[in-house]
């Protein structure tokens, strides 16, 4: 079947075979199906983090295990858990409905809550670690179901355990959040203070915050439904800050800020000095309001992106000494 649904980069590219589970049970069927088959199988939530460059000779597995427990609630917190194939963003209106704080920041981030602790998503100041409780994986050698807390999940910047040792060991199948009933307000970033200023927001809510966050992320960022992406393609560099010194003198606007390993840089800022904000190649191109996006206008090819990216990695390279890593994975 074609995967093009699938994928918010909308890319045309064939599985061999495709199901659908909505259990954990589902999933151990799907398993033992491929198993027996002697089939490799690659898992989806929202497609919305991958980018396609040839048909699979896979068993694709699309995660929607659905269901939202509210599992513990204190004078301050709740505990909540959801299934993997929850839509995010529906998962963060509902915490505002329901007044929980802690991840209206994370506004209209398209995928899946099972995907979200895989690259610990982030935006605006906040990260998913930050109001991650634990999680239950099933387990693809033994079938066994497993619970990870913060620590077992290794988060960093875009990254956590499973995308290194734990590669495709594990399917994550529920996802507990701990949220909070007197809410913590995250306006660090100037643009969300300038919107809410624009808008004449004087009593600060998490509705304000994640109507500020949508205008945002609507003012800079294609909808997949339109124009096909993936958001962020590369991940913003951090680098040592001798070298950093020595970029600055030469390029003295450069964005960055400290973070303990270095300076981290705007990998949007450094694609748009290389010249390609808004570069249309046939159909594929870089997004014209941000640089770090790449896009699909239609039919595009998902080897056509990856070679652009490639190139688009080798002149930062040239330009500015800095190499730029894909947040986007490929398959
Ligand atoms: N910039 C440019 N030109 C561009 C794009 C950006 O000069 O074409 C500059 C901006 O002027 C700004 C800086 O780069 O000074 C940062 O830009 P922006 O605030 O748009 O954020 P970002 O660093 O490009 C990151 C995340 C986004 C997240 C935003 C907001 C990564 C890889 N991306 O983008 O996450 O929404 O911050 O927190 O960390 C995603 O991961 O898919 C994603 C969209």
């Amino acid at each position: 079947i074609s995967l093009q649904p699938y994928n918010t980069f909308g890319i045309d590219k064939k599985a061999r075979f495709f199901v659908i589970v909505s259990s954990i049970s589902d999933l151990k069927e799907a398993l033992a199906y491929a198993k027996r088959n002697e089939l490799k199988t690659i898992f989806l939530g929202g497609g919305s983090n991958i980018l396609l460059t040839e048909d699979l000779d896979a068993l694709i597995i699309k995660i929607e295990i659905k269901g939202i427990e509210l599992l513990k609630e204190t004078e301050d917190h709740v505990l909540v858990e959801v299934g993997a194939g929850e839509n995010w963003h529906e998962w963060v209106l509902y915490t505002i409905q329901n007044d929980w704080a802690g991840i209206e920041n994370l506004s209209l981030i398209p995928g899946t809550v099972g995907a979200s602790p895989m690259q610990n998503i982030g935006a605006y100041g906040v990260e998913l670690k930050d109001v991650f409780h634990s999680l239950k994986a099933l387990n693809r050698s033994t079938g066994e179901v497993e619970t990870f807390d913060a620590e077992q999940c290794e988060f960093g910047y875009r990254e956590s355990v499973f995308k290194h040792k734990l590669k495709d060991a594990y399917v994550i199948c529920y996802v507990k959040f701990q949220l909070s009933k007197k809410p913590v307000f995250h306006t660090e970033y100037g643009i969300i203070r300038n919107v809410l200023a624009e808008k004449g927001v004087r009593d600060l809510s998490i509705k304000a915050i994640s109507d500020a966050v949508i205008a945002i992320r609507q003012s800079k960022l294609p909808d997949p439904k339109k124009i096909g992406n993936a958001g962020s393609f590369f991940k913003n560099p951090t680098i040592d800050l001798e070298f950093f010194e020595k970029l600055k003198s030469e390029f003295p606007e450069i964005p960055a800020y400290p973070v303990p390993e270095g300076m981290k840089l705007a990998a949007g800022w450094l694609i748009e000095k290389a010249g390609w904000k808004g570069k249309r190649i046939g159909n594929i191109g870089v997004h014209d309001k941000q640089a770090l996006v790449l896009v699909n206008h239609g039919n595009g090819d998902g080897k056509a992106i990856a070679e652009l990216s490639k190139e688009i990695r080798d002149s930062v390279r040239e330009k500015f000494g800095v190499e730029l890593h894909p947040e986007v994975n490929f398959l």
